[in-house]
């Protein structure tokens, strides 16, 4: 039986998440029952990018599975110092294990290494695209600590052109009904074209500010995120976006007393750590929600059950076209050997790796 991939959670029909979500509470409140579901089984966690969530959960919930967990955090240290292709390295590493989580800086490559895997593939962050694990995390936080996904309004504030979290989590919360979104960023770092659309599909209503003062009494949900340094093109560019929007107690003042507030982590300015000890700041328990995500997920891919889709549904073209996206792993010239495929949606041409729109 082909087995399933995490991509992105677009992927998993709506029934398909709400099963993840419940499979997590359950193993979050019987962890006892769960502690021998992966006896026998290994995961390999590849990180070409530095993670401490979402490695380290990852490693924890194989091990509290019953499990067991090889891999590398610094590429360096493996063949891909010597230059070996992603192609490789994940043809040999889905040879020793059962699942792989991977991290990698390119848009695309959790695409391009499921093509290559003879095990379940799960994306941990592919560049700027998308981090659907940490999605799931953000809806079990969100159904834990306020009790539904529907009709929600959701501040997203900081870098929400390359936070992927961001993406994954406005594409999610459109699927449920009546969630409107508050977009707070720079014109710089505002969302890409691709999100809108999907919001305006869904017929999501969205605003566009650059102050988080005047939106967050009417928030339900405040994410905050990082502004992301390493996708910058020069240390100019990012000290220009730096410290923009700081959450601090005098703005939280403002904010409802249920609100919440949530962060994919680390933090580097954009809370003030007072914040931490208001019982609104739910980030913390957020990343430990995100184990038992975790947990739930591994379980239902190596049972590989039917009912489960987990792949893209979109028909492949082998058109041969060049994508524009200059972060995509097809323009890695290491990966040279990528079929270039791409699919249409909404009579448009878009790469079938990183979803950039080419014509
Ligand atoms: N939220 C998140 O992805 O954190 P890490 O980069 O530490 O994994």
């Amino acid at each position: 039986m082909e087995h399933k991939n995490l991509i992105d959670l677009e992927y998993m029909t709506k029934e398909e998440l709400e099963q993840t979500i419940r499979l997590a509470g359950v193993i979050k409140s019987r962890p006892d029952v769960y502690k021998h579901a992966c006896d026998g089984k290994i995961m390999a966690t590849l990180f070409y990018e530095p993670s401490t969530r979402t490695q380290m959960s990852f490693q924890a919930a194989m091990l509290r599975l019953g499990g067991q967990t090889i891999g590398f955090d610094n590429p360096m240290n493996s063949s891909v110092a010597k230059g070996e292709n992603l192609k490789d390295t994940i043809k040999i590493i889905s040879s020793y294990s059962d699942i792989i989580a991977m991290r990698h800086p390119s848009e695309g490559s959790a695409k391009a290494a499921s093509l290559y895997s003879g095990v379940p593939l799960i994306n941990c962050g592919d560049g700027g695209h998308f981090h659907p694990t940490q999605t799931l995390t953000d809806v079990i936080t969100l159904n834990y600590e306020k009790g539904r996904l529907d009709n929600l309004k959701i501040g997203l504030c900081g870098d929400l052109l390359n936070g992927r979290t961001v993406h994954s989590l406005i594409k999610t919360m459109s699927r449920f009904k009546n969630n409107s979104f508050i977009l707070i960023s720079t014109k710089e770092l505002s969302v890409p074209q691709y999100i809108k659309d999907i919001m305006d599909k869904a017929g999501c209503e969205y605003t566009e500010i650059d102050n988080l003062r005047d939106a967050i009494s009417e928030l339900d949900i405040l994410y905050m995120t990082r502004i992301q340094r390493e996708r910058f093109k020069s240390e100019q560019e990012y000290q220009k976006q730096k410290g923009v929007f700081v959450l601090d107690t005098e703005k939280l003042s403002y904010a409802k007393k249920d609100m919440i507030i949530l962060h994919p982590l680390p933090r580097v300015d954009e809370i003030a750590i007072d914040v931490d000890a208001d019982s609104r700041a739910c980030y913390f328990k957020q990343a430990e929600y995100g184990m038992y995500g975790r947990m739930a997920l591994i379980t239902l891919l190596l049972r590989n059950e039917g009912a489960f889709s987990f792949n893209t549904p979109d028909p492949i073209i082998k058109s041969g076209t060049v994508c524009r996206n200059e972060r995509c792993i097809t323009n890695d010239p290491q990966q040279f050997y990528l079929p270039r495929n791409t699919y249409i949606k909404n009579n448009k041409l878009y790469c079938d790796y990183c979803d950039g729109e080419i014509s």
